[in-house]
């Protein structure tokens, strides 16, 4: 029987955290290398506090918003290839640039790792593109937040935490969330093409690996499962 494939988009924030980040990413190679003798694993990195110096500066500089998508692209690459390190012969320092090229790269290596494509949107779009490229049914949202809420629970204590909700659902709170400036728990437009497809997203704390594994291998998980089947239930919270 084949393996079923998941796609995994991981924050830049969650993987490069600020200390202890060879510490981290080690740990998560280890736990990508165990999870991949079970499930076929392609990861796409996103850019964090790396992305976040070039894009800012670059903006002061006067710079268009596309070079500045561009810079963050090559902050989400240069990402790529730490990962890719840390998985050693299990992956390939030749970080692709385009979702068709990755999922090729899937056949050949162990785990493919990429970063972003092209201007325009982020890497939890890239993540959600690659998953229609590859045929995945999933894609876990490995990020800073341990589920979606209806708002951020930073601000509101007693906002409602979801261990499951439909993507129309999700789909309502991340176009009520972007605006200028707005980051939402998942990028609207790798929501769109989710609920086109059925691609389900899970969304779980990325430093709690224990949690990501499970969520990797399809298990239950403590975080937000987003059902893009038809017929899905609707929220239910905790
Ligand atoms: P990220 O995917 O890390 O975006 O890409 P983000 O919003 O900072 O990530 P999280 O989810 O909140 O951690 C960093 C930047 O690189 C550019 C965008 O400017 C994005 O904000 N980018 C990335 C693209 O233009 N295209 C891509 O395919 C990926």
């Amino acid at each position: 029987m084949s393996k079923d494939t998941v796609v995994i988009s991981i924050g830049g924030s969650i993987l490069i955290p600020d200390k202890n980040d060879a510490v981290y990413i080690g740990a998560l190679a280890d736990m990508l290398r165990r999870a991949s003798e079970k499930v076929r694993i392609a990861v796409v990195c996103g850019g964090g506090k790396i992305a976040r110096y070039y894009t800012s500066t670059g903006r002061d500089l006067g710079g268009s918003e596309d070079s500045l998508d561009i810079m963050g692209i090559d902050a989400t690459r240069i990402n790529a290839k730490l990962l890719a390190l840390a998985l050693g012969d299990l992956s390939s320092m030749d970080v692709r640039p385009t979702v068709g090229e990755t999922a090729e790269m899937a056949n050949k290596v162990g785990i493919a790792v990429m970063g972003g494509t092209e201007p325009g949107h982020t890497t939890d779009a890239v993540a959600v593109m690659l998953a229609e490229e590859m045929g995945a049914a999933r894609v876990v949202n490995a990020t800073s937040v341990d589920a979606v809420y209806s708002e951020d629970p930073r601000k509101n204590p007693d906002a409602e935490r979801y261990t499951e909700m439909t993507i129309e659902q999700l789909g309502h709170i991340v176009y009520a969330d972007h605006g200028a400036g707005k980051s939402s728990v998942f990028d609207p437009l790798g929501v769109r093409i989710a609920e086109k497809n059925g691609i389900d997203i899970e969304i779980v704390d990325g430093r709690n690996l224990a949690e990501l594994e499970k969520a990797v291998l399809g298990q239950p998980f403590s975080g937000t499962h987003v059902s893009s089947r038809r017929g899905a239930r609707s929220s239910r919270s905790l």
